[in-house]
């Protein structure tokens, strides 16, 4: 196992080929994937794609989408991580996570610790995040972690907000 790093309650890894039934599992409630953009993983050739094309790529700049995990169970609990976006050269912020581990704190603690990597390991200058409107629960997130509200977008189909850290503001 490639473990990238921890916090408090969580420890992150970066996934192996081996993990496409946790795609499907993850992608398989409407819920999770309400305001993602994406879908339903319809089946293991197609996780494991996502993994090939998608995710695996991104670890070769030390970024990527990685496994989060409960410290005290090993339980995967989703997952958390940046991913660089060649069209608009940026770096972006993502999360995603099963249901009953919403509203515990898990993705503002994940992020966190994902945001403190990128700024001092990786030693990125900016961080974007892009989220639904609606999606309330991702844009307090994105909010407690002291990122800034750059302007309005579209997520898919869904009107989006837009925010930025930069690695001078107060973080
Ligand atoms: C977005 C997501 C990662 C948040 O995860 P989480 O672990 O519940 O987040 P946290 O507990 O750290 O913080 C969420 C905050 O939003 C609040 N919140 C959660 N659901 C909410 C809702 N429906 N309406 C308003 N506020 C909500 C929580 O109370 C919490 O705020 P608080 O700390 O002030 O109480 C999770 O909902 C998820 O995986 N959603 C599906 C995937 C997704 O949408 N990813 C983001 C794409 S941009």
């Amino acid at each position: 196992m490639k473990k990238i790093l921890e916090t408090e309650r969580l420890y992150f890894r970066e996934f192996t080929i081996e993990d496409a039934q946790l795609l499907i599992d993850l992608n398989s409630n409407p819920n999770v994937v309400r305001y993602t953009g994406d879908g339903a993983v319809k089946n293991l050739e197609e996780a494991k794609r996502i993994l090939t094309d998608i995710i695996f790529p991104q670890y070769l700049n030390k970024m990527g989408r990685w496994a989060v995990h409960l410290k005290h169970t090993d339980e995967f609990i989703g997952w958390c991580g940046l991913k660089y976006i060649a069209d608009a050269n940026e770096i972006d912020l993502g999360y995603r996570f099963f249901e009953k581990y919403w509203c515990k704190g898990f993705a503002t603690e994940a992020a966190k610790a994902i945001m403190d990597h990128g700024i001092n390991t990786l030693k990125l200058k900016n961080i974007i995040a892009l989220a639904a409107k609606e999606n309330t629960a991702s844009i307090n997130v994105l909010k407690k972690l002291g990122m800034t509200y750059l302007g309005d977008d579209m997520c898919k189909h869904d009107p989006a907000e837009m925010y930025i850290f930069k690695q001078d503001s107060n973080y």
